[in-house]
């Protein structure tokens, strides 16, 4: 079978990850009547408008809860891997992650689905690999997390995953966590030795794994000055097991023609129509998972204070550790830019209401950061017609 350039692993140096179109809400926290609703065919028509406009990966997050409070974001979702076997075959060029909940999940079953993506996109498909935070997600399936454990848990399974992927002789495995018979699975992904695999994570915990077991890395840069302290970080937890990680962040983005267009804008939805009781459920529920390896006042999702942005306040409709920027296309490209100057390789990027919002992104900060050296011009023809 033929085999498409995977964009995740593409030139351009700082790359766009379509972030959470699969759930409503657009990643804030807000009550606001415009918020992403995630109706099938709107998410089929994000996904598309990034596929053609050169935007390299879909990112879906795994929820099996919503966030509670009277938006309840996040509680309409569609899952990962069923949703990346689709979009794959409505798509022609874009990367397409798959979000897998570790203790929900066997490797062998997620290889054969990886497997299965791969084969229908011709090897566009991508790992998320994720070690859990919400207990309450977990009591869904009557499994609980250990804070203290879960990334241990999440490296057998990745050790378990990429040894799968080898192919080979059916083979036994007796770990900690696993106790496995026979493993095997047919067909092989087509990406060789195995499609990329990212994590996301904050703490030194999180970083470790990502540096034994990820290509991509997901940290939050809540504060854009310490972004190069983050990168370098990460880089020296992957030297130590001789490999490079590339840093990406989340972004939250609010892009208007004019700076107060955009300052009203975010203070409509994350201040006056925040969902107040949404962001004390998730501080919460993260603080249960953090883990003793960082002060709890350290880590962005724990402490909303330790969120900034470069001019203007953060609102409590933020997602704590999503870094929100709110200006101008020029303003937009011009962080982005400092972004990439810090080290970062990109960012996932979510907007309010997606379809609203992505084509005067795709229209005024992409050109902008071509012109900045740092996106090839491949999505620049669709750009008429995303825009249409
Ligand atoms: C880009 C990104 C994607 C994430 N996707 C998911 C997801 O799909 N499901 C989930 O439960 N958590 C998701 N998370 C949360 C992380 O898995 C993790 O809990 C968080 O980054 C904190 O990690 P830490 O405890 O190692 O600091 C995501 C975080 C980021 C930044």
């Amino acid at each position: 079978m033929n085999r498409v350039p995977n964009p995740i692993l593409g030139p351009n140096k700082f790359k766009f990850g379509l972030f959470n179109a699969n759930c409503d809400g657009g990643f804030a926290i807000s009550k606001a009547p415009e918020r992403w609703r995630c109706e099938w065919d709107d998410v089929v028509k994000a996904c598309v408008m990034a596929d053609e406009a050169g935007i390299d990966f879909i990112l879906p997050v795994a929820k099996w809860r919503g966030l509670s409070g009277e938006a309840d974001n996040l509680g309409r979702s569609f899952e990962t891997l069923t949703h990346g076997a689709a979009i794959g075959a409505l798509t022609k060029r874009i990367g397409l992650f798959a979000t897998v909940h570790v203790p929900l999940a066997t490797p062998a079953f997620v290889a054969k689905a990886i497997a299965t993506i791969d084969h229908v996109t011709h090897g566009r498909v991508g790992l998320n690999i994720v070690c859990g935070w919400n207990q309450d997600e977990f009591g869904v399936h009557g499994v609980s997390i250990d804070p203290e454990r879960r990334y241990d848990q999440g490296l057998e399974w990745f050790k378990i995953y990429a040894k799968i992927l080898e192919g080979g002789a059916a083979f036994d495995w007796d770990g900690e966590f696993y106790k496995l018979r026979g493993v095997t699975t047919n067909p092989l992904t087509l990406q060789r030795p195995r499609p990329p695999i990212m994590s996301a994570g904050f703490s030194p915990k999180g970083r470790d794994f990502a540096a034994q077991a990820a290509d991509l890395l997901f940290t939050s840069v809540s504060n854009l000055e310490r972004a190069p302290a983050i990168v370098k970080s990460v880089q020296d937890f992957a030297a130590r097991y001789g490999r490079k990680v590339a840093v990406f962040t989340t972004c939250h983005i609010v892009c208007r023609p004019t700076r107060k267009e955009a300052e009203d804008f975010y203070y409509y939805f994350a201040e006056e129509m925040a969902d107040r009781e949404s962001l004390a459920y998730i501080v919460q529920q993260k603080e249960a998972t953090a883990g003793s390896d960082i002060p709890k006042s350290e880590r962005p999702d724990t402490n909303p204070q330790a969120n900034t942005r470069r001019r203007g306040k953060i609102y409590a409709g933020t997602f704590p550790g999503c870094y929100t920027i709110v200006g101008t296309p020029d303003d937009v490209a011009d962080e982005m830019v400092e972004m990439s100057e810090a080290g970062l390789a990109g960012a996932s990027i979510c907007f309010l209401d997606y379809l609203t919002a992505m084509p005067y992104f795709i229209q005024e900060v992409l050109p902008r950061l071509e012109r900045a050296g740092l996106r090839e011009k491949e999505g620049a023809s669709a750009r008429s017609v995303a825009v249409a």
